[in-house]
């Protein structure tokens, strides 16, 4: 069977990179796969969060996967913390993993800065829970960026690891779900970086939150170059602007991006800026509306939380016990 295991994070407002990068494409393998959508609140805590807003973030997130599209019927859809086999599991995995591996994790290096002694213990650990999440349902199959894919070889390391340690084949091997045009969105003042909510810039990123008239005003704004449009992706080098907002426009469409470039290559930024926002507005107007109301419905969502939690403890129980039994722990 191919179970499908995917994770994010509760740190700050749901931004369009995040709908497109990550819960669009899982609207569409929820079909297919026998899926996991978790909210990974411990992660989220590998760097300070308030805990008022930490609460706010998750039930945010999670009426974003719903408002999405998800269904929390045929899917397991749950906050990490509420599963305490996350947290059992990566302890046994920080005694698997090796230093050296994590060492080697670029993610860290980047979160932690300068100031690497100054970094939670956690920030350091993070891919060993994220191999935890992962291997704890034995999921087959994990749709990620490709800013994951260092943690996922990680997983697959640890798992080997596990395996040859304690000669058993209990583990799988993992593969990566990447998806095509349009899961990597860029800032909107800089094509170069990643849209991310920790950017100080507000305009550099659409929020799933932020009304009309802030979503055409930030696409209006958003960073150009001073030559017409590209007519063909041959000609996005060293044009990462223009690459960026003509990618989003494919991926608001579902067209692809050598058909944006058929229509207004050649023509003008200012134009083309006008139907993005047309665009993004009437695509995610209806996925907007569905979160204010799930806003105004706290107890639904954390039922929705409950009982995907609920079903994800009885998925894990049988592994978890398991693994016990491998380690040679002695349990009830
Ligand atoms: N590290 C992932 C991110 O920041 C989130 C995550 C946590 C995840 N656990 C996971 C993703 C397991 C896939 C599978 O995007």
């Amino acid at each position: 069977m191919k179970r499908i295991f995917s994770g994010v994070q509760p740190t700050g407002n749901l931004h369009l990179g995040n709908y497109l990068g990550a819960l669009r494409n899982w609207v569409r393998l929820q079909d297919d796969y026998d899926c996991l959508f978790c909210v990974v609140d411990l992660h989220a805590i590998t760097t300070w969060q308030e805990p008022g807003e930490l609460a706010t973030n998750t039930r945010e997130v999670t009426a974003g996967m719903l408002a999405a599209g998800l269904d929390p019927k045929s899917n397991i859809i749950f906050n990490q913390s509420q599963v305490s086999g996350h947290a059992e599991l990566a302890w046994i995995f920080n005694c698997v993993a090796r230093l050296g591996w994590l060492n080697r994790m670029t993610q860290f290096k980047e979160k932690a800065g300068k100031s690497r002694e100054n970094a939670s213990v956690g920030l350091f650990v993070y891919p060993d829970l994220m191999a935890a999440d992962i291997l704890l349902y034995k999921a087959t199959h994990v749709p990620v960026g490709d800013d994951q894919k260092q943690h996922l070889e990680l997983t697959r390391d640890i798992a080997n690891k596990f395996n040859n340690d304690f000669k058993v084949d209990f583990f799988p091997t993992v593969e990566p779900l990447i998806f095509g045009a349009g899961t990597r969105i860029m800032s909107l003042r800089d094509g170069t970086k990643k849209m991310s909510k920790s950017d100080p810039s507000d305009n550099s990123r659409i929020n799933m939150t932020d009304g009309t008239d802030a979503i055409a005003r930030k696409i209006r704004r958003a960073k150009t170059d001073p030559h017409p449009l590209p007519a063909s992706p041959a000609e996005f080098d060293d044009r990462p602007e223009a690459a960026n907002l003509m990618g989003l426009f494919a991926a608001l469409s579902e067209t692809s991006i050598e058909e944006v470039c058929g229509r207004y290559g050649g023509g003008l930024f200012s134009t083309f800026k006008g139907d993005l926002a047309d665009l993004a507005v009437a695509r995610l107007g209806p996925i907007q509306d569905e979160m204010r109301r799930l806003k105004e419905a706290p107890d639904y969502v954390d039922q929705v939380l409950g009982d995907g939690a609920r079903r994800a403890r009885e998925l894990a129980q049988p592994t978890l016990d398991e693994i016990q039994d491998i380690v040679g722990f002695l349990r009830p």
